[in-house]
């Protein structure tokens, strides 16, 4: 009885251990995978589209164009989150030249972000890695001045 007892205790801590050294699902994978990172990516670019202060960048595209920027932000998010998907695009820096986005502009796209996250029920640790990860980018997209 006593060295069952002992069997037990030794599983448990072998599986605790093993749990403990096991790698973290990618945020991708915690995320729902590739539909749920495209749904997401709708309902941000929606809001972005539709706030009048940010709609002026979207504007004078056809709608081709603006499919083909939406399956590139899915493809650089799916990406940037540990997915299989890898971003053919131009550089975040290149795409972004020249628009003028301001640091203003950059907060209003990080809340509508964080509305859309609150929206899926994206749970705080994963949207905190979420931001972390689209933070990363802010340097590239953020111009302080107008390019004359
Ligand atoms: C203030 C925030 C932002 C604004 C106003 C904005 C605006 C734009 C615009 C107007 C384009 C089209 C450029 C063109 O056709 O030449 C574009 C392209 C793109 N943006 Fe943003 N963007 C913002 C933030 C972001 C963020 C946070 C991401 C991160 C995923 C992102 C990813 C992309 C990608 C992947 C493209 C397509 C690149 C390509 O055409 O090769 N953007 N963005």
């Amino acid at each position: 009885m006593k060295r069952l007892g002992l069997l037990l205790l030794c599983s448990i801590l072998a599986t605790t251990a093993l749990a403990a050294d096991a790698p973290q699902k990618s945020l991708y994978v915690r995320l729902g995978g590739y539909d749920a990172l495209a749904a997401v990516t709708d309902d941000f670019l929606g809001r972005l589209a539709t706030d009048k202060n940010l709609s002026r960048f979207f504007a004078g595209h056809s709608k081709n164009s603006l499919g083909k920027i939406r399956q590139l932000v899915v493809d650089q998010l799916c990406a940037a989150t540990g997915g299989p998907c890898v971003y053919i695009g131009r550089d975040l820096k290149t795409a972004h030249q020249g628009l003028g986005i301001t640091e203003a502009d950059w907060n209003a796209t990080v809340g509508h972000l964080t509305a859309t996250l609150d929206k899926f029920k994206v749970p705080e640790k994963e949207k905190n890695e979420v931001l972390g990860a689209i933070s990363s980018f802010k340097n590239d997209i953020v111009e302080q001045k107008m390019m004359k």
